[in-house]
């Protein structure tokens, strides 16, 4: 990147690469990381919690007036009234990192007033630093990113994640998932989010879809994807994504045809403003969403029917992007 860079952008890729150093020594010696287990196939070891400490403790020694928003410590540290929110998972695809499976990302963002302004996701094992700030376009390294330029979903290959928790509609994912495989060339389940939706915005995979993720999964590569010319958004093609558990994302062609087949599979509830409009409503929305992530009864448990099919023309503009 020839720009110098935001400073708070400088902070969240000095935050990242620290939490990637803890998280490459610990994969030095997999067999000593203590996993405890936060629900069936939901798993946390000491190394996301060390790596997590790690990250708040430099975001917050350089802006200590700011919000924080972790997977693992929720709103618990941070001002609580800021406009500014850092959305941080210090280790996406614990799974994976769990066995040795070298797909693992650390993902930070920082929200101002409820949109994402500044990007970073890091890949410990190839050293790949993927990053944004908004306006000034998102950045592999040194190497300026842009979404892919395949027209048809006949052509695309795609990213998507299993669900996997207990309460999780499978039968529904089993749905999306046959009429899309059906349709594209290939789709891949490498197992971070966070990785996958970077890997839309270099060009890798033409789009991606997933139920049942979390903020701090997808914030920060959201604005990677939108600064690298791509989409992303609920199913409905609309951009209350970031707390709705459904997301869709691509370069603009693929990803209007992916809205076509998964509109009717939305389960965001758009009457009466029950869905937060991003940059509008964060911080109740936040709160809301990590005192429902915490609840025993997973989301997906309330499942409503598959909508009725909403014909999109063609690309949707999510709204506002986020
Ligand atoms: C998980 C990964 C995975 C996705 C899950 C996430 P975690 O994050 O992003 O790809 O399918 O839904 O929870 O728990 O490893 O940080
Ligand atoms: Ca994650
Ligand atoms: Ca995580």
């Amino acid at each position: 990147m020839s720009q110098s860079l935001h400073p708070m952008l400088n902070i969240a890729i000095k935050a990242a690469r620290a939490a990637g150093a803890v998280i490459n020594r610990a994969s030095l010696d997999i067999e000593k990381v203590q996993v405890e287990s936060k629900g069936v196939n939901d798993f946390v070891t000491e190394v996301d919690k060390h790596a997590e400490a790690v990250i708040v403790d430099i975001l917050l020694a350089a802006y200590p007036g700011h919000g924080i928003l972790a997977e693992e410590s929720g709103r618990e540290l941070g001002a609580k009234d800021s406009e500014f929110l850092w959305i941080i998972d210090p280790l996406d695809g614990t799974t994976n990192f769990i066995h040795g499976f070298p797909v693992y990302g650390v993902s930070i963002a920082l929200a101002w007033r409820g949109v994402v302004q500044q990007a970073v996701v890091y890949d410990p094992n190839r050293n790949d630093l993927f990053y944004a700030s908004r306006g000034r376009g998102a950045y592999l390294n040194d190497r300026r990113l842009r979404v892919s330029k395949r027209l048809r979903l006949a052509d695309s290959l795609i990213g998507t994640g299993f669900p996997f928790r207990k309460g999780d509609n499978f039968k529904r994912y089993l749905k999306m998932f046959e009429e899309i495989s059906q349709q594209c060339a290939g789709l891949r389940r490498p197992g971070a989010a966070s990785l996958d939706l970077c890997y839309v915005a270099a060009g890798y995979y033409d789009g991606f879809f997933e139920t049942g993720l979390s903020p701090w999964d997808i914030a920060a590569a959201s604005l990677i994807i939108t600064e690298a010319g791509g989409l992303i958004g609920n199913f409905s093609g609309e951009a209350d994504f970031l707390y709705q558990r459904e997301v869709v994302a691509g370069n603009p062609k693929v990803y209007g045809q992916l809205v076509n087949i998964l509109a009717p599979y939305t389960r965001v509830i758009k009457d009466d403003g029950a869905a937060p409009a991003t940059g509008e409503a964060l911080p109740d929305a936040t709160d809301a969403f990590v005192a429902s992530a915490t609840e025993a009864a997973p989301a997906e448990a309330a499942e409503k029917k598959p909508r009725k099919a909403i014909k999109v023309s063609g690309p949707r503009t999510p709204r506002g992007r986020a």
